[in-house]
């Protein structure tokens, strides 16, 4: 089959196009999928450069998130039947993550468990489902689970013009919030706002562009500032998002894009009574609760681009330097 296979960390040029790779077979419990789509994610770009704590079994097919039809079933497996639309849930129980330490989705089919899939409802098409689950399902979690978004409030968003960055937006605008978002690139902050975004900023001293909005938050009252930030981005970012919030504001984190040990302040986090609160992954409900938004008309994931799998390099590449906005679809 026609393959994307990491072979060694690197950059991102390790990732090789392969015409005739080996096709996985389904042993017990295990399906084969017919791969339509695969969507990328920054952590592709942590797979091929090789992430320090982590070791990921090499050669390995990358790519989290996928969609496609049942191929195969293996012994032992019900319900499912060969054809049917399924997504993917990346995480094998047990095994790991598929596109990391189990082949993933940059193939024409991949091998799976019957436990990670979920029936893909009418009118959501592969691509769609295919964005979801890292980007989306993460998201959705860390808004709503662990974020606790509400009516009303002031969201400041970073890297908005991500995978789960746009999703933030489409999910926090639903909500009724107003949306700050930031960005370095003027098209994109056009572009959020055409999504619905309140307001767009710079990264540079973004925090006296909240003050120039909100105020700057008051250590006594609960005036000023924004109530969350969504911060997946640390490195530098990390102590203006402290600065940027109201007493008892959120910062919500699922990720560190530039930089996962920044400089922080604890005065911030105790004057202001800040909590900061992680999220990692998602759960089933997640990703059942987004398809159905989809079928519903209640929201699209933005996909910027759909490439073929002799792309797939030059597509996390493109997240690599921040020329994406929303998903890349590799489509085989
Ligand atoms: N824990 C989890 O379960 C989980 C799940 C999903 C994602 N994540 C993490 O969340 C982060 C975002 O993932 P994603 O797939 O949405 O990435 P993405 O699509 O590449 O979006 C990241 C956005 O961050 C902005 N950015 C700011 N500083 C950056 C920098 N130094 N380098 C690159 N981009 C920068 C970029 O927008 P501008 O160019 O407009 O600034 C970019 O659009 C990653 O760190 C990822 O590992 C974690």
């Amino acid at each position: 089959m026609r393959a994307a296979v990491l072979y060694e960390h690197g950059p991102i040029d390790n990732l090789t196009f392969e015409a005739n790779y080996r096709e996985p077979k389904a042993g017990p419990g295990e399906v084969v999928v017919k791969v339509k789509a695969s969507s990328l994610n920054y952590h592709d770009v942590f797979t091929c450069q090789g992430m320090p704590g982590i070791k990921v079994p090499l050669p390995v097919i990358p790519g989290l998130d996928v969609a496609g039809e049942v191929a195969e079933l293996g012994a032992g497996v019900t319900g499912w039947s060969v054809g049917d639309p399924v997504l993917v849930n990346p995480i094998w129980p047990g095994k790991g993550l598929m596109g990391e330490m189990l082949d993933g989705g940059l193939a024409e089919y991949c091998l799976c468990s019957a436990e990670q899939l979920i029936r893909i409802p009418t009118g959501v098409t592969y691509a769609q489902a295919a964005s979801l689950p890292v980007a989306y399902g993460t998201a959705h979690r860390m808004m709503f689970d662990n974020g606790g978004v509400k009516a009303g409030e002031r969201v400041l968003i970073l890297g908005a013009s991500g995978g789960v960055g746009t999703c933030c937006v489409i999910l926090a605008k639903m909500m009724g919030c107003e949306v700050v978002v930031a960005s370095q690139s003027q098209s994109k902050l056009d572009r959020l706002k055409d999504m619905g975004a309140d307001h767009g900023i710079f990264y540079d001293k973004f925090e006296r562009s909240i003050w120039g909005l909100y105020g700057k938050p008051h250590r006594r009252t609960y005036d000023g500032g924004v109530d969350v930030v969504v911060n997946f981005t640390g490195g530098d970012s990390w102590v203006p998002s402290m600065k940027a919030c109201k007493r008892g504001g959120r910062i919500l984190t699922c990720g560190a894009t530039a930089g996962f040990d920044p400089k922080t302040d604890l005065r911030y986090i105790w004057t202001f009574e800040l909590q900061i609160r992680g999220s990692n992954s998602w759960s089933v409900s997640d990703l059942e609760t987004l398809m159905q938004m989809i079928a519903d008309g209640r929201m699209s994931p933005i996909i910027d681009k759909e490439l073929p799998i002799e792309e797939a390099a030059a597509g996390i590449k493109m997240l690599e330097n921040r020329e994406v906005f929303g998903k890349v679809v590799i489509a085989p």
